[in-house]
Order: structure tokens, then sequence, then C-alpha cells
């Protein structure tokens, strides 16, 4: 039993896309087997901006059912819903007096989301990464999947741990960012040095894992390439066609240059045309499963009731201790 403990977890707002399945899903899939793994869909942290309830509530679920399609396996990780397990709501509360305003007011996201949503810098948003402190410190987490845009939250909640162990003596396991490499970025459609985004307002700029075949055919067709016509894999010369190659090389199990060679001598229509099938031939049969499981509510929020459960069983202990530590009463 001394597996290494992984956690990561994702917002249940904005539609996944193909870059999200290559950089982040599929990553987890291959983790299920050598790590004990967290994976959690992070409503908590969705409501720190302008929310429509009854979205969250569809979103969440078809978050939830779209993992189980990609092949999250519930019996060899825990998959929840992170309102469902209080622990985390208790141990942010918790962690809030030994992280500054400070230093929460200097990241980079929330300076980013607060000139986005003026009107809305609630305290939620200035806290967010000290909930995503407690996500992780809760489950003795070892290492934290995420993109690079998280990585300063992953290093501020490597911050908190230390400085709670250093005040109150040691409770918490330090975790390390994994960060993809860059290799495997998916980049956007239409502006291909742009990491491809889940909230970009071009809907032509990313394929959703959602997208039928038409949309995906029709997406890579539009996509930006550039007027030399020759395909080759050179990611700083050629970003579009290099972004394409990268792609399709994802979705093969091959690397962009074996890609490249495939398609010497050939046109970017070309290319086009089979990035665009690989990629719907690959979403159809998680979209088939995504619909199946979104029918099946019973069996679904059982799967995620038991993952909370699994989940507050191992945050329990952790929680317990910081309480002690901190001095809370409890009955001695
Ligand atoms: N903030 C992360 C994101 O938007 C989601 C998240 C919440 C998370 N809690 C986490 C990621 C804990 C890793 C670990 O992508």
């Amino acid at each position: 039993m001394d597996k290494k403990v992984v956690y990561s977890a994702v917002q249940p707002s904005g539609n996944l896309t193909i870059g999200n399945y290559v950089g982040a899903i599929r990553n987890w899939l291959s983790m299920q087997e050598d790590y004990d793994c967290f994976f959690a869909i992070a409503d908590l942290h969705a409501v720190t901006v302008r929310h429509e309830p009854a979205e969250l509530r569809r979103r969440t679920a078809e978050l939830a059912a779209l993992y189980l399609a990609c092949g999250i396996d519930p019996s060899r990780c825990a998959l929840y819903v992170q309102s469902q397990v209080s622990a985390h709501a208790e141990l942010c509360w918790l962690l809030n007096s030994v992280a500054y305003v400070g230093e929460m007011s200097r990241m980079t996201q929330f300076k980013d989301k607060s000139a986005k949503h003026e009107d809305n810098i609630n305290m939620g948003l200035l806290d967010y990464p000290v909930l995503m402190a407690a996500d992780i410190l809760l489950y003795q987490t070892d290492y934290v999947p995420v993109g690079a845009d998280q990585k300063q939250h992953v290093e501020i909640a490597r911050d908190i741990a230390a400085r709670f162990n250093n005040r109150y003596g040691e409770t918490f396991r330090i975790p390390e960012p994994l960060i993809k490499k860059e290799g495997a970025k998916i980049c956007s459609l239409q502006e291909p040095t742009k990491k491809m985004s889940k909230s970009d307002e071009n809907p032509n700029a990313s394929v959703l894992l959602t997208d039928d075949r038409d949309t995906v055919l029709r997406k890579f067709r539009r996509a930006v390439t550039d007027s030399d016509g020759e395909v080759r894999y050179a990611p700083a010369e050629k970003p579009g066609v290099s972004n394409l190659l990268a792609i399709y090389a994802a979705f093969k199990g091959c690397s962009p240059e074996e890609a490249a060679g495939e398609f010497a001598g050939k046109g970017y229509g070309d290319l086009k045309t089979a990035v665009g099938e690989t990629v719907s031939d690959a979403l159809a049969p998680v979209q088939a499963e995504r619909e199946r499981l979104l029918k099946e509510k019973t069996y679904l929020a059982g799967v995620l009731a038991e993952g909370a459960e699994k989940a507050f069983r191992a945050a329990r202990r952790t929680l317990s201790k910081v309480y002690r530590k901190m001095g809370f009463y409890r009955g001695e």
C-alpha cells in the first residue's frame, strides 16, 4: 500500500477540447494503473465566477459521464464531485489562516480573472488557490498533473503546506506538479501559437470532445496554415501545419515527425481531411458512451457517491490531524 498519490481536478465549466483529452484525461488513464488516484470535478471552484445553477448541475453530470466514457475506471480511482466531500471546504477554512492576502492577490489567475470579471471580484476568487491547496493536501498527494497555467497554484499549495508544517508540526506531504511536456500541447486551430482553450471565443479555434463528425471535419478544414504549401513538422516556422501534425500524431500514437512522413508530397487539404477523420473516428465511441451514461442517471449518481465515499475516507485522516495539530478541542 505504498503507491504514490496523484490528485487532479477539472472545473465543470466550458466544454472540454481535444487538447484536454490528449493533455489531461488520457494522462490520467495511464496513471490509474500505477498510482492511488483522486480525480475530482471542481464544482466549488466553478462558483467563483457567476454561474447558472441548473447549468452547473448539468455540466457536472456531463463531465462525470465524459470521464467514464474516456475510460476513467471508478474501481481503480476515486472519481468524485468536490462539493460532495465537505472536507475540502473545511480544510480550506483552516488553511486560510496560514495563507496571506498579499500572496493570493499576486496570483496570475486572480489578476486575469479580476480584470475579466471586474464587477464580481468576490472572496472566492481570491481564495481559489487556498481551496485548491486544500484539495491537494487532503490526500497527502505526491503528484499533481496539471496544465502549465496551474503550476503557480500548485506552488502556492507547496508553500502553504510547508508553512503549516513549520508552524504546527509535520502534517502535510509536499506535492509536486507534473507539467506535460511542450510537445504534447495542442494549439488553437485559428491562432496556432496559442494553447487550444475550452473558453476560446472563436468556436472554430477548438475542437470539442462533443463535436459531431461534420463539425470536426469543418473545423479542421478551416484551420489556419501558411502559404508555402509543404507539409513539414517545424513548430516555430510553421505553427499551423505542425499543430495539425501534432494532433494527428497524438491520436494515431506516433510522433509528429512520423506523421509528417506520411504526408510527404501531399497537400494541406489531404492533411486536414485525414486529421479530421482520425479525430472524429476516435471521438465517436466516447461520445456514444457519454450519451448512454447520461441516460443512466441512477448509475451515474451511484458511481459519484461511491467516489465521494472513497475520497472522504482518505481525506478524513488528514482533516482530523489538522484539527488536532491546530489545537481544536476534541475532548481532551
Ligand atoms: N484550478 C484547476 C483548473 O482550473 C482545477 C483544480 C481544482 C485542480 N482543484 C485542483 C487541479 C487540484 C489540480 C489539483 O484547471
